[in-house]
């Protein structure tokens, strides 16, 4: 399959293109002030990729995940999602995209705290035209893939922190979606709890499943094949994990250097 001109090196190189962003710009109006929160992005993600994005506070990482995962659209420049220009699409088009394309995990989990974890993962569904017992027999099926099959009838605050977001991925699963998007899905969670969840993003990626998270935790990152970096609303460096980690042990050394 012949490779897109304008991508980069990517670690599974060859795969079709999903994600196509040119020169996209999010400018935020806030009172007079505008903000560039993405300042001119260029990014082809492929399938069955395995990415970090990473950056400090504020450099635009949730702001581009949003605009990927079709939640919001770009002040300019273009997005392509599997080959479909989206900026030219409805909002009705654009959320059935999302839906059928899209899962989301989020560092706060965002479950619904009266359901229990079998409802939690069937609301994706409700848009499929399948009957309640196939809804139902399919979230069980994605609670039981992440591990959570003596869960199923659990609440929220009836599962630990690991859990939740273990039922979150599951309720990102269940339409079976190209790309899943995780904005800093371990935030919340302690080291040994993080060390399980990312053990199942591997799996996950094994399978075949495309992963795109955000992070700001270098020993996260390192699950990843593929390492973006972003400074107010840019992308700084953009590689392959082995070469990222070169770069990186090569800039804090310089760092050193200049330390007097
Ligand atoms: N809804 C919004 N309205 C105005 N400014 C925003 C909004 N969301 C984010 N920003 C600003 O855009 C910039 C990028 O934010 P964000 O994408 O959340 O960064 P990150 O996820 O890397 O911390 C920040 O300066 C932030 O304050
Ligand atoms: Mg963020």
């Amino acid at each position: 399959m012949p490779i897109s001109p304008n991508s980069p090196t990517s670690s599974t190189g060859r795969t079709r293109v999903v994600i196509q962003l040119r020169d996209v710009t999010r400018v935020y109006q806030v009172g007079t002030e505008q903000i560039r929160a993405l300042d001119g992005v260029t990014l082809a993600l492929h399938e069955n990729e395995y990415i970090a994005i990473m950056g400090q506070s504020g450099s635009g990482k949730s702001t581009l995940m949003n605009l990927i995962g079709c939640l919001d659209r770009a002040t300019s420049g273009s997005y392509h999602l599997d080959g479909k220009n989206t900026t030219e699409m409805a909002d009705a088009a654009l959320a059935q995209v999302r839906n059928e394309r899209i899962g989301f995990v989020f560092q706060s989990f965002e479950l619904l705290s009266q359901l229990n974890a079998i409802r939690n993962v069937e609301l994706p569904l409700i848009y499929a035209k399948d009957g309640w017992r196939s809804r139902r027999k399919r979230a069980i099926e994605s609670l039981e893939h992440v591990g959570l099959g003596k869960r199923v009838k659990h609440k929220p605050n009836q599962l630990s922190g690991g859990e939740k977001q273990r039922v979150a991925i599951a309720r990102a699963l269940v339409c079976k979606p190209s790309i899943l998007l995780a904005d800093e899905p371990t935030g919340n969670l302690d080291t040994r709890t993080s060390a399980g969840i990312m053990k199942l993003f591997d799996t996950l990626y094994a399978e075949g499943q495309t992963i795109i998270m955000v992070t700001h935790e270098e020993n996260i990152a390192a699950h990843a094949r593929r390492v973006i970096r972003m400074r107010d609303g840019r992308v700084i460096s953009d590689l392959p994990i082995e070469q990222d980690a070169t770069s990186q042990h090569l800039s804090s050394e310089s760092d050193r250097g200049t330390e007097s």
